[in-house]
């Protein structure tokens, strides 16, 4: 292994690459800049393995290995060849390859795909479909960059969640969200159609300082370059949770709520969390300091009908109003038509991509 800095690239949710930049300050690395996709910095492999347990934004943490200018397929082939894998991967490590080839003379993902896989064959690795880590392949404008991706599954697997709801958020979206919304781990937070809870969690986590990916296994693992003690130290050992509960989660559902309950257990954060089984007309406002609630209710093309819909974020600004005074409110919705019907008034945030629609953040200021 070298000591050349390794290029490091934290793949944001797009539109919420900046809400991602302020974890990587929290965690001391100053150099780090967001970008289209992601926030980059410089770093060792230790803080590759740190991003990938400690990041509550991110999806994926990749490592640049390598890269090289190449025109045609035979440079691929000779490059590849020559490439030290064995730096990266342990003969006998099975191994994805994925590529992308954009404004080059290599326009056939197909067949980069083909050369590296041959390479890696040559160097003792197992090309597989469902390798234990994948090699991302980008050609472009002749560059061949080449990535491992070290986190395996998606990162908003915290490997807590076994009961999920209707259209839950993601982990890793719900800790953006919260951050965009100012959350500081301190104050109150309150989901009223909390669903299987994952903004309450994510809430209880960060208030807890707990780190993100304690629970789960990473791909980087399986790397060489992977030393079981060096990352074994940069755990931070869990104390137990002590209440009283200052995050609550609502539902009118009884299944969500069970699932939400069952999920903050298995996190080890029960004793910070509220859960009831109750509709949104029915909330009442927690004893204590105000807070921020933070809300992602059902919206058009996932759960409920357009009437219902509009009726149903008319009672929720209606609520709120009435008995919150003080708080803030954040919604995640697809429709500013809705957003507009709670008749709060809203500042709106990007527009962020979510399962095959476009949300926005809304929020108030502390309400009146
Ligand atoms: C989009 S889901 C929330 C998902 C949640 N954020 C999660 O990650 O699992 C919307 C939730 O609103 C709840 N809901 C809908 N109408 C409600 C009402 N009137 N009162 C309380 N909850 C309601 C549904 O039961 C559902 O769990």
């Amino acid at each position: 292994m070298t000591d050349t800095p390794l290029e490091i690239f934290a793949v944001a949710p797009p539109g919420l690459e900046p809400a991602l930049l302020p974890e990587f300050r929290a965690l001391g690395y100053k150099d780090a800049r967001y970008g289209p996709g992601g926030v980059t910095m410089l770093g060792s492999w230790a803080d590759v393995w740190r991003l990938n347990l400690e990041l509550r934004g991110a999806t994926k943490i990749l490592a640049r290995i390598g890269s090289f200018r190449t025109m045609s397929l035979a440079g691929l082939d000779h490059r590849a060849d020559e490439f030290p894998w064995d730096e990266t991967f342990y003969s006998g490590t099975t191994v994805r390859v994925e590529a992308t080839c954009k404004r080059s003379k290599i326009y056939h993902a197909g067949a980069a795909i083909e050369r590296v896989e041959r390479a890696l064959k040559k160097h003792g690795m197992k090309p597989a479909a469902d390798g234990e880590v994948t090699l991302k392949v980008r050609i472009e404008q002749n560059i061949v960059t080449l990535s491992v991706d070290t986190s395996g599954e998606s990162l908003h697997k915290r490997g807590h969640k076994e009961a999920v709801g209707k259209a839950p958020i993601r982990e890793n979206m719900a800790a953006l969200f919260l951050q965009q919304a100012g959350y500081d781990g301190a104050e109150p937070v309150l989901d009223p159609m909390c669903g299987s809870g994952t903004f309450i969690i994510e809430a209880a986590e960060i208030a807890q300082n707990l780190q993100a990916g304690r629970s789960r296994s990473f791909a980087f693992e399986v790397l060489a370059s992977f030393d079981e003690q060096d990352y074994k130290a940069l755990h931070r050992s869990v104390s137990v949770v002590k209440g009283p509960a200052r995050l609550y989660g609502s539902d009118r559902d009884q299944g969500a709520i069970k699932g939400a309950t069952s999920n903050a257990a298995r996190a080890g954060i029960s004793a910070l969390c509220d859960f009831q089984c109750k509709p949104l007309a029915e909330l009442t406002r927690p004893d204590g300091p105000a807070g921020l609630i933070i809300v992602n209710p059902p919206y058009g093309g996932r759960i409920g009908d357009k009437k219902q819909l509009f009726a149903l974020y008319g009672t929720m600004g209606k609520v709120l109003k009435e008995r919150f005074k003080g708080w803030r409110v954040a919604f995640v919705t697809s429709e500013p038509g809705l957003a507009k019907a709670t008749g709060l008034p809203l500042s709106q945030g990007p527009a962020v991509p979510h399962g095959g629609l476009k949300v926005w953040l809304f929020q108030t200021p502390p309400l009146k």
